[in-house]
Order: C-alpha cells, then sequence, then structure tokens
C-alpha cells in the first residue's frame, strides 16, 4: 500500500472522477460550462434564420406530451445503466477496461456535441486537424518522428490490426509478384487476427504461426527457424507481427530481437512489413523508463526496438483510459501508410489531413481523437502524467503478486516479466491440471459480474498448442500432472488507478486474498 502521497500524486487525482465522484463539483460545473457554450454557439451562428421552436409551440399538448415520454424514457435508460458492470471501480479487476479519465471524457463529448465526420475535411474542419495531432502525440509517445510518420483513429485495436494486414498486403504484393506472401503471427497473438486473415481471404496454410518461449512470449529462434522453412519453399513473409502487452496475461514480446531477426532476412534492403500490436501495451510508453530502473529494462529494450518497426496498433480506450470506442493504427514512415487507397468520388479528399480513402472505415467519430487529443495535453503521455499512472498500476501488479503469496495458500502467480496483468492459478501439490483447472473455473464463478460479489475478475485459457513450454514451466511449480491440454487462468487486469489509494477504506488486496481464500476452501 501506498505509505505517503507526493504532491505529484496528488495532481493525478485531478485526472480522474474517483470512485467516490470526490471530483463531481468541477466536472458537473465544467460540463455545464460546455453545455451552456454549445447552446450560445448554436443561438449566435445564424441568428437572423429564426427559431423553428417557438415557446407556443413548446406548450402545445402534444409536444408536452412527447416530451414526458421522452424524459421518463431517457430515465428508465440512465436506471437500467446504474445495474451496469461498475468497471469505474477499483474492485474491478476484469477485463482491459477501467475508470476513463476526466480529461478523455471532456475530449469525447465535446466532439460529440458537434459530430463532426472525421472521413474528411469536407465534413470535419477542427475534428480532422484535432485527430492529426492526436496521432502526433501517439507517435511522439512511441518514439517517432510526426514529420515522417503518418495514421489515423480506428474503432479499435482490430481494425488496426485490420488496417495493418490490409496495406501490408497490397505493399508485399507490388513488391514480390512472385513470390507467396504468408502471415506471421505469434501464438500469444489476439484473434482479430484470424478474423482479419478470413476478411481479406488469406488460406490458413499462409497463417504461420511463431512458437512461444518458456514465458509465453514470442521466441525469435523459431521466428528464423520459420523464416528459413519460408525460403527453402520459396516463401516471403508478407507481415510479422509481435505483441506489446499479450491479451491473454499482458507481457511485451521481443520487439527488438524480432528485429534483429529479420535484418537478416532482409531482401535487397527490405526487411519484411514488421507490425507491433501494441494495443494493449503501447501506452506503456508513457513511462518513459530510465537506465538505472531495472525493472524497466524490459520495456526499455522493447522501445528501442520500436525505432524499426514499420507499423503499430494502439488502443487508448485500454491503457490511456479514454471511452470507446478508440483505436489507432500508426506508420512509421508514410509510404507504408499510403501503401493503398481507394477512390471516393462523392468524397473532396485534397489534404493531408484527409485520411478517407485511405482508411478501412468509411465514416470516423472525432470523438476518440479529441479524447486523446486533451489527454495528451493534460495527463500528458510522459513520465509525469500517464506514465506516472501506469508505473502505479505495474507496481501494484507486483505488490499484489507479494500479498497473494503470503497469505492465500497454494497461490501461483505466473510470471510474465513487467506487465500490469496479474494471472493466478491455486493448486494442490502433485494434483491433476484437470483438478486445478476445475477450481479455477469455479473461482471464475464466484469472482464473475453475474456473482456480484465483492470484486470482479476475468479468466483466461491457456492452450498447451500455443502455450505449451509456459504451462510446463509453470505448472512444473506445483508438480502437476498434465492430463488436459489446457490451463485455465484468473486474470486480473489491475489498470485501474486507486487500486493502492491509501486514502480509500477498502484494503482491497487484503480483502482479495480473504475472499479467494474462502472461496477456494468451498471449491
Ligand atoms: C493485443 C490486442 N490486440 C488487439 C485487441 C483488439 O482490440 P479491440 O477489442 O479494441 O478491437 C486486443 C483486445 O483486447 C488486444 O489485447
Amino acid at each position: 500500500m501506498e505509505s505517503k502521497c507526493d504532491s505529484k500524486d496528488i495532481a493525478l487525482k485531478s485526472f480522474f472522477l474517483g470512485p467516490m465522484a470526490e471530483n463531481g463539483d468541477f466536472v458537473t460545473a465544467w460540463l455545464n460550462e460546455i453545455l451552456a457554450s454549445w447552446i450560445h454557439w448554436r443561438r449566435e451562428l445564424n441568428p437572423e434564420d429564426g427559431r423553428a421552436i417557438s415557446e407556443e409551440d413548446k406548450n402545445v399538448t402534444e409536444f408536452m406530451e412527447k416530451r414526458s415520454i421522452f424524459h421518463d424514457a431517457m430515465l428508465e435508460l440512465n436506471q437500467r445503466y446504474e445495474s451496469e458492470i461498475s468497471t469505474h471501480s477499483p474492485r474491478y479487476m476484469g477485463h482491459m477496461l477501467s475508470e476513463i479519465s476526466l480529461p478523455a471524457i471532456m475530449g469525447h463529448w465535446i466532439a460529440l456535441l458537434h459530430n463532426p465526420n472525421n472521413v474528411a475535411s469536407e465534413v470535419s474542419r477542427v475534428g480532422i486537424q484535432i485527430e492529426k495531432e492526436a496521432i502526433e502525440d501517439l507517435v511522439k509517445m512511441v518514439g517517432w518522428s510526426p514529420k515522417e510518420a503518418m495514421g489515423h483513429f480506428t474503432s479499435g485495436g482490430s481494425v488496426a490490426n485490420f488496417e495493418a494486414l490490409f496495406r501490408a498486403r497490397e505493399w508485399f504484393k507490388k513488391r514480390h509478384t512472385e513470390k507467396e506472401g504468408v502471415v506471421l503471427v505469434p501464438r500469444n497473438r489476439h484473434y482479430s487476427w484470424f478474423k482479419a486473415c478470413k476478411l481479406m481471404g488469406i488460406e490458413e496454410s499462409s497463417l504461420w504461426q511463431i512458437d512461444l518461449d518458456h514465458e509465453g512470449k514470442l521466441d525469435p529462434a523459431d521466428l528464423e527457424r520459420k523464416l528459413a522453412q519460408l525460403e527453402i519453399q520459396g516463401k516471403r513473409a508478407m507481415i510479422v507481427v509481435s505483441v506489446m502487452g499479450t491479451t491473454e496475461l499482458g507481457s511485451l514480446d521481443p520487439v527488438h530481437e524480432v528485429n534483429r531477426v529479420l535484418k537478416k532476412y532482409s531482401n535487397s534492403n527490405e526487411t519484411p512489413w514488421h507490425h507491433v500490436d501494441a494495443a494493449y501495451g503501447g501506452f506503456f510508453c508513457s513511462i518513459q523508463p530510465k537506465a538505472e530502473e531495472v525493472e524497466f529494462s524490459e520495456l526499455k529494450k522493447v522501445m528501442e526496438g520500436l525505432s524499426a518497426v514499420q507499423s503499430m496498433t494502439l488502443d487508448p480506450h485500454k491503457l490511456a483510459y479514454v471511452p470507446y470506442s478508440c483505436g489507432a493504427f500508426i506508420c512509421r514512415e508514410k509510404p507504408h501508410y499510403y501503401a493503398t487507397q481507394t477512390a471516393a468520388p462523392y468524397l473532396e479528399n485534397t489534404t493531408e489531413v484527409d485520411r478517407g480513402v485511405f482508411t478501412l472505415e468509411g465514416s470516423r467519430s472525432a470523438t476518440g481523437p479529441s479524447a486523446t487529443w486533451l489527454s495528451a495535453r493534460v495527463m500528458g503521455f510522459h513520465a509525469d502524467g500517464l506514465g506516472r499512472v501506469l508505473k502505479k498500476t505495474v507496481s501494484s501488479q507486483k505488490e499484489f503478486e507479494s500479498e497473494i503469496k503470503l497469505k492465500v495458500p497454494d497461490a501461483y502467480v505466473l510470471d510474465v516479466g513487467m506487465t500490469n496483468i496479474l494471472g493466478l492459478v491455486i493448486a494442490k501439490k502433485g494434483e491433476p491440471l484437470s483438478v486445478t483447472n476445475q477450481r479455477t473455473k469455479a473461482l471464475y464463478q464466484a469472482f464473475s459480474p453475474q456473482a456480484r460479489g465483492p470484486f470482479i475478475v476475468s479468466k483466461t485459457i491457456l492452450k498447451k498448442a500455443d502455450y505449451g513450454k509456459f504451462i510446463q514451466t509453470v505448472s512444473s511449480e506445483w508438480s502437476s500432472v498434465l492430463d488436459q491440454e489446457e490451463l485455465y487462468v484468473l486474470r486480473l487486469c489491475l489498470m485501474n488507478p486507486f487500486l493502492m489509494s491509501k486514502e480509500m477504506n477498502g484494503k482491497f488486496f487484503h480483502e482479495f486474498c480473504v475472499e479467494i481464500k474462502k472461496a477456494a476452501q468451498l471449491s
């Protein structure tokens, strides 16, 4: 638990509403300020046009009836949402979502009121400019040059991954007309890569999976083997994907090592397209680790590797605390971004900010870009802003691990290096994996949203076919008998900025240990 709060940490508290809506006073005032300004702006825009809705209209019975139906339905909707899963609470440790930040809410909301369409500057004068600037903020965060890079916002990480494959395939087709292109993804990949291949008609035989090492990370030696195999078969990699922050456990693939291997397989000075799916872990870049911070040395190396990759997926709606739907696809160099375009005769696409002919999606909201833009201005994607928040989530993972190991008998926390996701298994020495899995399933039931218990966690299933070496390593800790093809794991995404708050009455880690111990005895 945090022992004292320094003033820089206190400053972070201005970025969030707070678990008890502690910042509700100024948020209410500011929302009203923006709403009043929006109303004033409309009234001032073309006053000579006159009023379409008069005061008399508002007194007509039918108008009043409709308004009353509207109000009732709105309150009903609002009330229904009060039963929504309370993902803002530190007690929610389930999937990759948590509290959303105030700058992000305000940015989102301002754009929502104006509702531009970022498909083209013809329908988005400001929104599209904000998108360009927000992309530059992301590009700078990952260490690239805003002059050379290019990208756009997507509805999420899946679509950003589609954008990468879409371009890599076009890039490949133009350069290697005579060769078959193969998609290489690590076995810890997000399932959107399978969707992308199906969507683009890429056969299963052209989708090769790179094996994982004993930490569940992309194994560069296997990548090398696969690339050599491709050469023998007269094929070539169309794209190689590594993951920065895996979906299952939040671990970092060795991006720098992948670059090293790819360099060996470069052809006429061109390495295969390397895409980093950093939907989850990309915002760890804001930590800006220093050389002396050994606990972040893995992150530092991965970040250094980003300087040589072709493209990245980033999801502000995950670790940047931005509301849905907000993903981003960025290319380090413009030619890769412009690898393909589709003409749209009805759209004016004339300036550099016009992305419409380059994006897979058509109409696109300015809400995500504006939320990200305001977050970058207010919180900052650097060590004293978002980086400071994320650093705390990483230390909370370590602290939680120690507490669980101390207080929960037979608990095993999966070690995957630097992350803020905690993988947990409770297992008795020598028991078959089937028994351990049964227990994990029961524990998940007890801590699932349906159970409405004191905490919510998620679970994942690691398949031996994908995570074989990793499962072997971790299960050897409790000398498991591997009688099943998969390992069930409780998955806790420790993203909430207030999880370690010393001011709150709930000592969450301690209470979780008590609860899981109770549940494990029953299961
Ligand atoms: C590594 C990774 N890539 C891509 C995605 C897909 O993101 P989205 O759900 O925003 O489409 C996820 C989602 O969890 C992910 O973890």
